[in-house]
């Protein structure tokens, strides 16, 4: 019987992977910009030098290969200024795909300009090159593509269609820190690559986020646009002394990053490739397993991704897989089964409760108007998606090969049933 109805569980209370992970050498570094006095980048240097904030900047773009790093407060900030960076407002269009977490598009939003959803592959969930050309219109300005989950928009096929259109790419890596295409890390395909540190994430700094670029204007913009236009002095600051300074050649807001949540990221960055490894080794052994249990598969990678980042691991099924019993049931029996949540991806952005612009009064005086363009066409492979991918977090992935025997138990055990049933006649 399964667990969902009373029956024994595939695992019996042992415990998952903690998410996130620090020790002491975390601590220690907490610690330590607490002690520093200085618990902002706004706020002078008692004993002088770099600001935390500004040198995981500098680690993270190194990380990433890339030639400058901005940190945020949020992976949100992080694209609004992107966004801003790259001069687009009132009047323009982005392209976002239908199947993301909202900040993409509510960015857009917040910048003044038209979020237009674009439908996704249905095997990845991410935007393709076909895509963006069907959203294209003479107000496009740029392109917000998103490497979703444990896999990576086609970035060859979408530079060339969004350079050949003389559009702005913003890579948006939320949920790829690390993942390398032809060798090369994404985020550095496009005019500005995005990231989320949140907590969930495989990089996490409780709350936080960072803008890499190759561009040495974009990179000073962006400075200005997260720090109320102010940018770094030259050089390092003395004992006493500020480090930003006013410089005002484009408005900002503030959504600096605190030393805090710096010094955590400065202990948890060099972590981040050996977890990848570790994930990397488990999602093998379960993909091995998979090619046992018939209508189930692994999300599909693009061939030119030589690492990918682990953030959510998605298993596809078949349409008749689980005998067509919908995917919030399959989801429910699993996470009973095994004691860690397993779900569905959440619903497509055109019916998602997270994106109402009409509800602020910021949005609502121009976007009632636009709602039709935005989103008023089905997204058939964004649907297609979210109804045959089944999630689950990247901490699953961190423990030892007994998880995944569990993991394999339970799909098997969840599959034969909704066998049973279809069998039996008793799913319509
Ligand atoms: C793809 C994507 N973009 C942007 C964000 C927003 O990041 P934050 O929550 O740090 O603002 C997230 C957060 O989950 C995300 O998954």
């Amino acid at each position: 019987m399964l667990a969902i109805h009373g029956g024994t569980p595939i695992r019996d209370g042992q415990p998952w992977p903690q998410w996130p992970q620090y020790d002491e050498r975390t601590e220690r570094e907490l610690l330590s910009a607490l002690g520093s006095a200085r618990w902002s980048v706004s706020w002078y240097s008692p004993r002088g030098g770099k600001s935390r904030e500004r040198l995981f900047g500098e680690a993270f773009a190194r990380y990433n290969g890339a030639a400058y790093g901005v940190s945020v407060d949020h992976g949100s900030s992080a694209l609004v200024i992107a966004l801003e960076a790259l001069g687009i407002g009132p009047g323009n269009e982005v392209i976002v795909p239908a199947m993301t977490w909202v900040a993409p598009a509510s960015a857009v939003l917040r910048v003044g300009a038209l979020p237009v959803l674009a439908d996704v592959d249905p095997e990845t969930g991410c935007l393709t090159a076909e895509h963006i050309r069907n959203a294209v219109s003479d107000r496009t300005k740029a392109v917000i593509a998103v490497h979703l989950a444990c896999t990576a928009a086609r970035l060859d096929e979408i530079v060339q269609t969004v350079r050949a259109a003389g559009l702005a790419l913003i890579e948006d890596c939320s949920q790829a820190h690390g993942t390398r295409w032809s060798g090369r890390h994404v985020g550095t395909f496009g005019d500005i690559g995005v990231f989320s540190l949140g907590a969930a994430k495989t990089l996490a700094g409780g709350e936080g986020g960072a803008a890499i670029t190759e561009s040495r204007e974009l990179y000073d913009r962006m400075l200005m646009l997260r720090a109320d236009s102010r940018g770094y002095s030259a050089g390092e600051p003395a004992p006493g002394e500020y480090e930003l300074v006013e410089i005002g050649a484009i408005m900002g807001a503030n959504y600096c990053m605190s030393e805090l949540t710096a010094g955590v990221l400065l202990d948890q960055l060099p972590r981040l490739d050996d977890q990848h490894a570790q994930r990397e080794t488990r999602a093998k052994e379960l993909e091995a397993g998979l090619a046992d249990i018939s209508g189930l598969a692994p999300v599909p990678v693009p061939e030119p991704v030589d690492r990918r980042a682990i953030y959510e691991y998605g298993i596809r099924f078949l349409p008749d897989a689980f005998g067509g019993i919908p995917i919030e049931h399959i989801a429910g029996a699993l996470t009973a089964e095994l004691g860690t949540r397993i779900y569905p991806p959440r619903v497509p952005l055109h019916r998602s409760v997270l994106l109402r612009p009409h509800t602020k009064p910021r949005f609502a005086h121009w976007h009632d108007q636009a709602a039709e363009r935005a989103a008023g066409r089905p997204f058939p492979g964004a649907e297609h998606y979210r109804d045959h991918t089944l999630l689950m977090h990247h901490s699953v992935l961190l423990g030892d090969r007994t998880d995944i025997e569990d993991l394999l138990a339970a799909l098997t055990k969840v599959r034969a049933h909704a066998e049973s049933l279809t069998a039996k006649g008793a799913v319509a």
